[in-house]
């Protein structure tokens, strides 16, 4: 077995869970959660995801941990350590990470530009909802700027993968998820104050059962499987740099804490905003790039607020994006034998050209469509709807089926040194619950059901 000897370490326990806590943080929590639960029925919704973050996240989360520490390998190379014939796995894992950055670049640009935006005052000249749906148009089928923006915000990725794993990767973890943690607490008290806000919260947390459907489930199901950074490489790369004490059940279940309440937090955030200028918390994926900006605009010191509120969801992107970009990072260093350095530049290289056609395919480059959808739309919905789903029913195989059945405790257990009492549930639910899960969202996401 070819272990890698100098490999680089994150600091210990606490790192661990900034660095992982930083990949799941991100859009998903901050722009899809809220617009997703408030079309799903508020808190009924939450109800409903928390029990799939138990239930699903936190297995495979696990499960990712111990393959990734294990092997302290990249995700293809720790694949093909522990079963030749699994290292497709790793190519999954390799390969979803590069699709995603080519969507999620995108949007993390536009938060960017928002933020500058909300920062140069030019919003407040704005006035109504249609007003801001229209600069949101423009702005995303504007042939230059959002493919600058993303190109931008690549290369801010690359700058901190570039200063290294503990310099870089795990440093930056350290200062922006404190700093994430501070603004979104502070954001949401102000939004809790704002008259009628206390409506927004009773929309959050009064579960109304009515609007739950068959498709709740599996809507709940993938955002804890997008906002989790589970079923692909990202948590096997980021493990691989754990120190063999980690205690990987405590680092999951922090993580996982932290991922939901920041997502709790942000509907905290957007709700009461959004009731308190009486709009529809049904907007959609618009919630965050029009809606909001328009209630802002409505209270005082709106160009303070926005500039803060678009800082936090580019930092929380910018977390994610890291661990993306590491994964790949990792890959060709190690399996293509190039120097950290170039391996980078290559990730950078191929993840600007996959965003900037992505940005123009939504409008310069109106043609550049598959099967009806538009590039940034497929790379969205193959990645979240195919590839994930599918990495995370094939993880919980190997690591429930495949893997010599003492894989497992041991890694949890950092070999029998700390005890672990719920492995028989756990076991359980890799090996039977998860699986049939889901199988169950992928048949219903390619329409089999
Ligand atoms: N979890 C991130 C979010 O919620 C997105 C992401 C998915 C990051 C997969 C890495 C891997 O925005």
């Amino acid at each position: 077995m070819m272990k890698a000897t100098h490999r680089a370490t994150f600091g210990g326990q606490l790192g661990a869970v900034l660095v992982t806590a930083g990949s799941a943080v991100g859009l998903g929590n901050i722009w899809r959660f809220p617009y997703v639960a408030g079309e799903n029925g508020g808190a009924a919704f939450l109800l409903i995801y928390v029990l799939s973050v138990l239930l699903i996240g936190v297995p495979i989360m696990l499960a990712e941990f111990a393959i990734g520490r294990h092997t302290h390998s990249n995700a293809v190379g720790a694949y093909r350590m522990l079963s030749g014939h699994w290292t497709a796995l790793g190519y999954n894992s390799v390969i979803a990470p590069l699709l995603i950055m080519g969507f999620y670049l995108v949007v993390s640009g536009w938060t960017m530009e928002y933020m500058i935006h909300s920062l140069t005052g030019e919003f407040t000249r704005v006035q109504t909802v249609e007003e801001y749906a229209a600069i949101f148009s423009t702005f995303t089928q504007n042939p230059w700027r959002p493919a600058i923006y993303t190109v931008i915000f690549t290369l801010l990725t690359h700058g901190v993968i570039a200063l290294g794993v503990q310099k870089g990767i795990e440093r930056s973890s350290r200062i922006m998820m404190p700093l994430l943690m501070v603004i979104l607490v502070v954001l949401a008290i102000h939004s809790i104050l704002l008259p009628g806000g206390m409506q927004g919260v009773k929309f959050l947390f009064t579960p109304d059962f009515s609007k739950v459907t068959a498709s709740t489930f599996l809507t709940a199901l993938g955002q804890a499987f997008f906002s989790l950074s589970i079923g692909l490489g990202c948590l096997v790369t980021y493990a691989s740099y754990f120190k063999d004490d980690t205690n990987i059940t405590h680092t999951a279940l922090q993580v996982v804490l932290i991922d939901t309440l920041v997502a709790v937090l942000a509907g905290v955030v957007i709700f009461p905003a959004v009731f308190s200028v009486g709009i529809e918390p049904t907007a959609g994926p618009s919630l965050v790039f029009v809606t909001l900006p328009a209630i802002f605009n409505t209270l005082p010191l709106s160009m303070v607020w926005s500039t803060i509120f678009f800082l936090l969801l580019v930092i929380a992107a910018l977390t994610s994006t890291i661990s993306l970009h590491e994964v790949l990072t990792a890959y060709i260093h190690e399996e293509w034998h190039l120097s950290r350095r170039i391996s980078a530049w290559i990730v950078t290289a191929a993840c600007s050209l996959l965003g900037v056609a992505a940005s123009l395919s939504l409008g310069a480059w109106k043609w550049l469509q598959i099967g009806g959808k538009s590039l940034f739309d497929l790379l969205d919905f193959v990645t979240a709807n195919v590839l994930l789903p599918a990495g995370g029913f094939f993880i919980c195989i190997f690591a429930g089926w495949v893997l010599d059945r003492r894989f497992m405790p041991h890694e949890l257990t950092n070999k029998g040194t700390i005890p672990l009492r719920l492995w028989p549930l756990l076991r359980l639910l890799l090996r039977w619950v998860c699986p049939a899960l889901l199988l169950l969202i992928f048949l219903d996401n390619l329409g089999l059901i």
